[in-house]
């Protein structure tokens, strides 16, 4: 089964805890891991960015997620504030997305009889949305069309945007879409974001780590999900473990730059 987007075909694939990932023509690669996409996206960024402490905190709570895909990120923290007692606070979900087409795509399988609504203006699209969990508990949902490079900068700049609490850094790999892991990307998440912003990642790859390094953010190394062996957690308070400092000092692969 498959179906095609504005960057090709996407070929839909059933993971291990029986919820579906789309492998990628364009980017050749699958957005999830295939031992489960949505167990992944509990283990590397609900449970990666401490979602619970934060829903249970006095701070707002303000989601980015690198790259809609299949909005899996999105129906994982839903389903996380379902679980919850909630405060009176604010809540919110950005994300970004390229191909709109497999955005229409993954609304319609994921969140089957929810209203998204369209905005366009100055040539840029986005969609908002909104999830209702009581009287007074929403989730306020922004999803930006196009580059998410240009997309942020730009939302960023009008004061569009919250400052964020947590950063689901789950774009393709650094190989295959390195503009999304370069140190001046993980600037523009700092410059995005709260003191007290936690970001995690499935990647641990060194220049993935050093640019995060590079860009001001200090790195804890962490178990990563099913088979994977480590992913990387940040943070902008604290320090990287010198134990791992002197890790990456040993390898001669660099920080990943934009060209
Ligand atoms: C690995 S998938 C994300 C999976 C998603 N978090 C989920 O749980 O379903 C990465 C997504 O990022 C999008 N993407 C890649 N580069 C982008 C960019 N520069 N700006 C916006 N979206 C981008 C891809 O089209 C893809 O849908």
């Amino acid at each position: 089964m498959e179906f095609k987007g504005k960057l090709g075909i996407y070929k839909i694939i059933e993971t291990e805890d029986k919820t579906k990932t789309l492998w990628s023509e364009y980017f050749n690669e699958a957005c999830h891991n295939l031992s489960g996409a949505y167990e992944e996206t509990l283990y590397n960024y609900i449970n990666g960015c401490d979602i619970v402490s934060q829903i249970h905190s006095n701070e707002n709570l303000h989601v980015l997620d690198v790259g809609f895909g299949l909005g899996i990120g999105l129906k994982a923290l839903v389903d996380t504030l379902q679980n919850n007692k909630l405060q009176s606070k604010i809540y919110t979900y950005t994300s970004i997305e390229l191909d709109e087409d497999l955005f229409l795509w993954s609304i319609a399988h994921t969140f089957p009889g929810h209203i998204f609504t369209s905005f366009h203006k100055n040539g840029n699209t986005s969609y908002q949305s909104e999830f209702s969990f009581g009287l007074n508990e929403k989730l306020r949902v922004t999803i930006f069309i196009g580059d998410g490079r240009m997309t942020l900068k730009e939302a960023h700049k009008n004061n569009l945007l919250p400052e964020f609490t947590a950063i689901f850094q789950d774009a393709f790999s650094p190989k295959k879409n390195p503009t999304l892991w370069t140190k001046e990307w993980f600037l523009e998440c700092k410059a995005m974001s709260s003191n007290h912003v936690r970001l995690a990642t499935y990647s641990s790859s060194i220049s993935v780590r050093k640019s995060l390094i590079a860009a001001g953010w200090c790195i804890l190394n962490e178990k990563g999900f099913g088979l994977k062996r480590t992913m990387t957690k940040a943070k902008l308070i604290g320090e990287t473990a010198e134990s791992l400092q002197v890790e990456l000092s040993r390898s001669p692969t660099l920080e990943l730059r934009d060209i």
